[in-house]
């Protein structure tokens, strides 16, 4: 159990949205890694199977729990506010109170040929901003109430590259615009909730070779050596790159920095015509 465990995270709680493959579960794994307790949320706990993505033990819940913490698994779609305030109902029973939340749940889960600005559908827009938006804002008002009962907490909420930058071939720009929002919504929460001593982060990848990722790339047209190569660093990123991030935002290096957005794309920000996500 967590008292056990001595990590620099020992005895924090962690909430991980979309913790069931990809990102969301390599930031799991590496808060339990640090010590931290963690509550695991998702639409579907064996999401990985779908992608292919393999996993060591059982279930993602087993994964963190051979790390020597706790952990709670709740199967909610985030998009509901109703269900998530149940799920928090249970969270708030189960423990004292929240130290992280980190909100990997969300992706451009519609059509990439339907994404422009000139001539996206409403059910697009709405879908997107309910996958990207609405999603953190449900768990983050059902959060907060359990972080101002700690000294301080961390909510990192992941973003994308295209929520700054807008890609010629115009297909994404109804997801980045939901990203953008996204920003815009930490940052108001920064404002808000410093005087609490919750700081609000966003972390904005660039191409990142999940488990999903890798298995729609050729239908895609992403994730080639070809793009790799227009990358600065020269490479695409992994999921243990965004955790990186995640790290330094969820503990004591980061404690005077909030409302801020950090792009995790080895450079290819900078430079015109590489990664789209
Ligand atoms: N992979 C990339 O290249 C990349 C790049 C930039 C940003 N991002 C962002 O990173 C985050 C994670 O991306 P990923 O590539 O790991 O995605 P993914 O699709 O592999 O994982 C997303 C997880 O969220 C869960 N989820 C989806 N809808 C949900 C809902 N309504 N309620 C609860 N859970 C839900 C899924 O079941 C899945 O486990 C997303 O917000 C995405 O926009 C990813």
């Amino acid at each position: 159990m967590s008292e056990h465990h001595s990590g620099i995270l020992s005895g924090k709680i962690a909430v991980v949205t979309g913790a069931a493959r990809g990102i969301g579960r390599a930031v799991a794994l590496r808060l339990a890694s640090l010590g931290a307790d963690i509550v695991l949320l998702d639409i579907n706990l064996s999401a990985a199977k779908s992608m292919d993505e393999v996993l060591s033990h059982d279930s993602v819940a087993a994964e963190v729990e051979a790390f020597g913490v706790s952990c709670l698994a709740l199967e909610v779609d985030l998009t509901d506010a109703r269900a998530v305030a149940r799920a928090f109902a249970t969270i708030g029973e189960q423990f004292p109170g929240i130290d992280i939340v980190v909100n990997c749940a969300g992706g451009l889960i519609t059509a990439t040929d339907r994404g422009s600005a000139a001539e996206v559908s409403s059910q697009d827009i709405d879908t997107l901003l309910s996958i990207n938006l609405r999603t953190t804002i449900n768990v983050c008002q059902n959060a907060i109430p359990l972080m101002k009962a700690r000294e301080s907490a961390s909510i990192i909420n992941i973003s994308s590259l295209s929520g700054q930058l807008s890609y010629a071939s115009g297909k994404n720009a109804a997801y980045g615009f939901s990203k953008a929002a996204l920003d815009s919504y930490s940052r108001s929460l920064a404002v808000e909730l410093g005087p609490d001593g919750i700081r609000v982060n966003t972390v904005a990848p660039g191409l990142i070779t999940t488990s999903r990722v890798v298995k729609q790339a050729a239908s895609r047209g992403i994730g080639s050596a070809a793009e790799a190569a227009h990358v600065p660093l020269r490479r695409l990123g992994r999921p243990d790159d965004i955790a990186d991030a995640v790290e330094f935002f969820a503990g004591p290096l980061s404690s005077f920095i909030t409302g801020e957005t950090l792009a995790v794309c080895g450079g290819s920000k900078l430079s015109v015509g590489t990664t789209r996500s």
